[in-house]
């Protein structure tokens, strides 16, 4: 093994982290599933005491029918619904100036990972008002308790509705980057199935390319692996490869959106517990620079970025290869498939094998936020540097 300094320093920064990640506390939100689970919102809120919701989500899902159903069994509640993807500072910052002004008591997010994320981040601000979001970026730099946080997918794909974890971009800077913290974890996840099934299904494909990336990364950490871990990654991408192709063949199979909710929900467990890796690190920069979309920049990050680690992943990536029945036979060829499966599942999707915006002039930028965020924190198999990150946006972008 040949490794520099400063990888030497990142290994024992993940020994020591993975210990502490042991004995942290692993306890998820309370999950209500089942088709029109989304009217028992006024019942949680009974339940919980509280009477006057800040419901944060985007300009499409406030016209949607079950929305507005929705809303109309709140007595009272405050609305935010101009989340764009990628939530930058300033949105973050309205809606916590409104959550203050309006007295409301509670969160409740609807929509994909950036509603989920704006209205956690804001969480973040109402507890923490002597610190900026920036402030804030990086790990367990909140800790102080979040209001009541109700999250309500209708994308499987980001997990943020389980997750310790909220993505904002720096509007001036581009920067995107993530505030991470166990306060930040929902307290409730709605799985409801019908708010997935108006999905276009190539949306649908994408986020869940997205879930699949987090089940992938997670199970490669192992250093921060808790019992509970490569169960839930393993459950994941079995559902993913079975049901995700039926979801995108067929929007409203109630039965695929339901089982991939559910996939997404353990991929986003298990991450909050092992981390994500470098396809996320890249994966974040491309979205933050040129607003690719995360599940996008995941899909075709992820086979490159796989091959890239040969045959450190080899035998991780069999298991995962044997556990969903898609190849048989050493580790190399199940390796190899596993990969092959991927390419297959994106090309059936109509998600490219590259992204063209990409520029060298922007590599080196790119290359430092990749850094930035990968390293020390996650224990990935092969740590990259910010010349092996650009070889593989490089890639990413063929421009080599
Ligand atoms: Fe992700």
């Amino acid at each position: 093994m040949d490794l520099k300094l400063d990888q030497i320093y990142d290994r024992l920064y993940q020994s020591a982290f993975g210990l502490g990640i042991r004995i942290l506390p692993g306890k998820g939100p309370q999950v209500v599933s089942g088709a029109h689970a989304l009217n028992r919102i006024n019942e949680i809120l009974e339940k919980e005491g509280k009477l006057h919701p800040m419901i944060v989500t985007g300009p499409r899902i406030v016209k949607s029918e079950f929305f507005v159903n929705a809303c109309g069994t709140l007595k009272e509640y405050s609305l935010f619904s101009d989340v764009r993807p990628d939530p930058d500072t300033k949105t973050v910052e309205k809606i916590a100036a409104m959550y203050t002004q309006e007295r409301c008591d509670c969160f409740v997010a609807i929509g994909g990972g950036s509603n989920m994320d704006a209205a956690k981040a804001a969480s973040a601000r109402i507890a923490r008002p002597d610190r900026t979001l920036q402030e804030m970026g990086g790990t367990l730099k909140v800790r102080r308790r979040t209001p009541l946080f109700l999250a309500v997918p209708t994308t499987a794909g980001t997990g943020s509705e389980c997750t310790v974890a909220a993505v904002v971009t720096d509007p001036e800077t581009h920067h995107k980057y993530s505030i991470n913290d166990f306060v930040l974890c929902p307290d409730y996840a709605i799985l409801d199935p019908v708010l997935t099934v108006s999905l276009p299904p190539f949306l649908t494909a994408t986020t869940g390319m997205d879930a699949l990336t987090h089940a992938v990364e997670a199970y490669l950490n192992r250093p921060y692996h808790r019992r509970e871990t490569p169960g839930q990654c393993r459950e994941a991408v079995r559902a993913i490869f079975r049901y995700l192709p039926e979801a995108f063949k067929k929007p409203d199979n109630l039965k695929a959106r339901q089982e991939m909710l559910f996939a997404s929900f353990k991929a986003g467990l298990a991450f909050t517990t092992a981390c994500v890796g470098n396809v996320h690190a890249a994966a974040h920069t491309i979205g933050g620079m040129y607003h690719v979309p995360h599940g996008l920049a995941n899909a075709v990050l992820l086979p490159i970025v796989l091959e890239d680690y040969g045959k450190k992943v080899e035998r991780p990536l069999a298991d995962l290869a044997r556990f969903a029945h898609i190849a048989a036979g050493t580790d190399s060829e199940c390796a190899a498939a596993f990969i092959q499966k991927i390419r297959d599942m994106n090309r059936t999707f109509g998600i490219p094998d590259h992204i063209e915006k990409i520029s060298e002039d922007d590599l080196d930028q790119m290359a430092s936020w990749a850094v930035q965020e990968a390293n020390p924190l996650y224990p990935v198999p092969v740590i990259y540097d910010r010349e092996h990150f650009k070889r593989i946006l490089r890639r990413v972008g063929q421009l080599s």
